[in-house]
């Protein structure tokens, strides 16, 4: 049965929808028509909680006044500008004030319009920097297994999901740390006590390639799309220490958790990590208009500004690269959450979040549960030679049910704006409890 199935009359056909099964979902399609708040209706006017942030990125949560009207006048006073050699007030304003909320030191900010494309310029800041400094045999890169990082080619290249890439060429020079999912970590709350020592890895593939020809290392400090992979205890401080020894830079990948995900503005200063160059998007403009923005190292940016004034120190960018409206978002978004306390609401709630999330423990299906800030994940056993299966059914139920939940094979993922109370935390696992119990 469709959602909505009022709305069938709609014309499916022309829209082929990103990472959907379009024809499934073009046969029941679920419409969405409106967003408040914490809450999403659909073109039936079903009310349906907002348990993924929109894509975790609706950090404030929805139809925040001030954003829109900040949007409104940006387009009466300056609706685009180029970046290129040419500025905007906004663009100045908003690197300034993220280089204030950023991890120590890195506080020059290269604007982009997305997750992928904030990933493929780190990469190429990467490349381009060491070759700044006379070390252009660094033209390796190193991901993780489970890792995501968009689906722009550098992004498959060091991601660590194979249906991301199987399809696809990837670049040659890529290899990957093993993923920190160990079965004796299952249930843990918070950070997994095992795998430390899976930060070594960069040694063995030091070993292997040279460690000399090791330009960065890619990982997301707690991994989102793979369903929610918090780093083992020690694991980060290990890895940056491994590519200190290399003279590798180490790239945190914080499009999810930066702006408040896990309690600090960014994950880099709740674990007391530092990398050499931060990827971000969407929350920082809470998702409503796109943008990403990548954060560096002053000295990675200094090993660029060489050679004579006049020359462009880097060959990249793009036509939307610091959008004048998606500064003017992103400023009215920094407002909320600072004024709100949002950046770190995540750690005040996280007990909450933890104890309801593992309440579902002994729910039918479930296989294992993680949990870190405002983020969480549930595994459920896969239905016998059809996976994914049980995790779309469960997303369906759900939302009949009144929640919106991430589903991604049969792990639902589950990080909802940092508004949300302790009373709709329980409502939410109130309702995944009863879908559990009532898929088969
Ligand atoms: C860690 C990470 N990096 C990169 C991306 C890609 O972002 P986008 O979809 O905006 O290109 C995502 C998207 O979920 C992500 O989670």
């Amino acid at each position: 049965m469709p959602l909505d199935a009022a709305r069938n009359e709609l014309d499916l056909a022309a829209w082929w929808m990103p990472f959907t099964a379009n024809r499934q979902f073009k046969d029941a399609p679920r419409i969405l028509a409106s967003a408040s708040g914490m809450f999403y209706e659909t073109e039936g006017g079903r009310k349906v909680m907002d348990a993924a942030a929109g894509l975790w990125c609706v950090n404030a949560g929805h139809a925040r006044a001030e954003i829109a009207d900040a949007v409104h006048r940006q387009l009466m006073q300056l609706d685009y500008a180029p970046a290129l050699q040419m500025g905007h007030a906004g663009g100045f304003e908003l690197a300034a004030r993220l280089a204030r909320l950023a991890p120590a030191g890195l506080d020059r900010v290269f604007f982009t319009n997305s997750g992928s494309e904030s990933v493929d310029t780190a990469l190429k800041i990467a490349f381009a920097y060491h070759r700044a400094r006379g070390q252009g045999q660094r033209t390796k890169l190193i991901g993780r297994e489970r890792g995501y990082h968009g689906v722009g080619f550098g992004g498959i290249s060091v991601g660590g999901l194979v249906n991301n890439r199987r399809m696809f060429p990837t670049l040659p020079a890529v290899d990957h740390l093993r993923h920190t999912h160990l079965p004796q970590n299952a249930f843990s709350r918070g950070l997994p006590e095992h795998g430390a020592d899976l930060a070594d890895e960069v040694d063995r593939l030091a070993g292997l390639h040279g460690g000399e020809t090791i330009a960065a290392v890619i990982v997301e400090p707690v991994a989102g799309s793979t369903g929610v992979l918090p780093p083992p205890k020690g694991y980060l401080e290990r890895l940056r220490a491994a590519c200190d020894r290399h003279g590798a830079l180490l790239i945190f990948d914080e499009v999810i958790t930066g702006f408040g995900r896990v309690g600090a503005p960014f994950a880099a200063q709740r674990f007391g990590v530092t990398p050499d160059i931060m990827t971000t998007a969407k929350g920082v403009s809470n998702g409503v208009v796109p943008m990403g923005a990548v954060f560096v190292k002053r000295e990675v940016h200094d090993a660029f500004m060489q050679g004579p004034p006049e020359a462009i120190e880097f060959f990249h960018g793009y036509t939307y690269s610091g959008h004048p409206v998606a500064c003017a978002a992103a400023l009215a978004a920094l407002d909320i959450y600072e004024g709100a306390g949002l950046l770190t609401r995540a750690l005040s709630l996280e007990a909450a979040w933890e104890a309801a999330i593992h309440g579902l423990r002994d729910a039918p299906h479930v296989t294992d549960i993680r949990n870190f800030g405002l983020m969480g994940a549930i595994d459920l056993a896969p239905r016998e030679g059809k996976i994914g299966a049980r995790g779309y059914a469960a997303l369906v139920a759900a939302l009949e049910k009144g929640a919106l939940v991430r589903a991604t094979g049969d792990t639902l993922a589950f990080s909802p704006p940092l508004i949300v109370s302790e009373a709709q935390i329980g409502e939410l696992f109130g309702i995944v409890g009863e879908v559990l119990r009532g898929i088969d």
